[in-house]
């Protein structure tokens, strides 16, 4: 059990519904933060409840409504899998509690879109709603769109990123329990494939964050696999965009390496990117799997190579960082990054290339326009 801290009101008190797998990386930034806690958890699994309650000191509710109900909650921490998402983030935001919705935020942009109403009534009751996702915390991605603004690389001319998901059951990495698998299995509980859909968030919300400019055109190769040990898996895939203004383009590759023995202490994935610009390149060498001893960032501009070994990039650390953001900007009441616009565009990108991929043809994002009042 994590030590008891202060919880007077002066601290922001969490209440997490899902304690599944990636609970455990959520909760850092609650359990660090000194003026923060978790303090509510409700799961459907009694067991997960209560190793959860026992683990956190907090108050275990098997009811959501009844976690809503809770006076004492701030902000409520959605983990669920993805068909819940929407719903209960309407809930927790009518009970008045600020949200943090876990990617991808929904099934479909139709979904999606329930959500504005009460994203709007919220924010003028100084409600915060947020979609949560890590990648744009991790430290190296934020040094990398750092060094972009410093101009040390020029105009960004292109964004490639590339996923290997690696081998299962290899000593390396979480043990992912079957129920974890399960639903992301059932497109109508998941929305979409694992690696496109919803591993696809953070590559999508990263092809939109080294480039200012707006996606306009997307056209996508997604094959589907069987996986050895049953069920299937969205690769390979291959995704390429073109930016609005100048002629550019981003890419992200999706390989199925099911042989590949990724170093990881998370998912055995290995994730890496590379940002080309009129006067260098950036390449971010680690993400949540560690394959290369390798920095993870490296920059040449104007023909010398400067590689940064020391920054932190231990993958958890994007999760603290997300969340400590989350807790300034309800402290400070100022909008939160992800808000219910920017999350959408990114939504609205991962949709573009399923379309794409199975009707055969470049989609243009302008088809997912958000009607306005609707
Ligand atoms: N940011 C990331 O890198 C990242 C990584 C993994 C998962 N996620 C997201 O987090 C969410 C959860 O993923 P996970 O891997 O932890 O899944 P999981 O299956 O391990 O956990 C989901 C939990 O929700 C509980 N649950 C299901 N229905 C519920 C309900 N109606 N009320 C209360 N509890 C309920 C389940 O009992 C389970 O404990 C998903 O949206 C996923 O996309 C994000």
């Amino acid at each position: 059990m994590s030590e008891k801290k202060n919880t007077s009101r002066e601290v922001l008190r969490a209440g997490f519904v899902g304690g599944g797998r990636i609970a455990d990386l959520q909760a850092i930034g609650w359990l660090e933060h000194p003026e923060a806690t978790v303090a509510a958890i409700c799961d459907l699994n009694e067991a997960t409840r209560s190793a959860r309650a026992s683990e956190w000191g907090a108050k275990p509710y098997a009811d959501f409504n009844e976690m809503l109900a809770d006076e004492s909650i701030d902000v409520v921490e959605i983990l669920t899998p993805h068909h819940l998402h929407v719903d209960q983030a309407i809930a927790a935001l009518e009970a008045g509690k600020h949200v943090s919705l876990q990617k991808p935020p929904a099934t479909s942009l139709e979904d999606y879109d329930r959500l504005y109403d009460h994203v709007d009534a919220a924010a003028e009751r100084g409600v915060q709603f947020r979609v949560f996702e890590n990648f744009m915390w991790y430290p190296p991605h934020v040094l990398a769109r750092k060094l972009i603004d410093e101009g040390e690389i020029g105009e960004v001319l292109s964004v490639r990123l590339i996923t290997a998901t690696g081998k299962q059951g290899s000593g390396q990495g979480w043990h992912i329990p079957p129920e974890a698998h399960a639903w992301r299995l059932d497109p109508s509980l998941a929305g979409g494939g694992m690696a496109t859909f919803d591993h696809g968030y953070h590559c999508f919300h990263m092809g939109r964050m080294f480039v200012d400019d707006p996606v306009e055109t997307v056209h996508a190769f997604i094959n589907v696999i069987e996986l050895p040990g049953g069920g299937m898996i969205d690769a390979p895939a291959m995704i390429t965009w073109r930016y609005a203004g100048m002629p550019r383009f981003g890419s992200w590759e999706v390989i199925a390496s099911l042989g590949l023995d990724v170093r990881s202490d998370y998912y055995v994935s290995d994730d890496r990117m590379e940002i080309r610009g009129s006067k260098g390149i950036i390449w971010v060498n680690q993400c949540q799997g560690r394959l290369l001893e390798e920095a993870p960032v490296v920059l040449y501009s104007d023909g010398v190579e400067s590689a940064f070994h020391t920054i932190e990039w231990d993958w958890a650390s994007s999760f603290r960082d997300g969340t400590f953001a989350l807790i300034e900007s309800i402290r400070s009441g100022t909008r939160p990054r992800l808000d219910v616009d920017d999350a959408r565009a990114t939504l609205a990108f991962a949709i573009a290339a399923q379309v794409s991929a199975a009707e055969h043809r470049e989609v243009g994002l302008a088809e997912f326009d958000r009607e306005q009042g609707s």
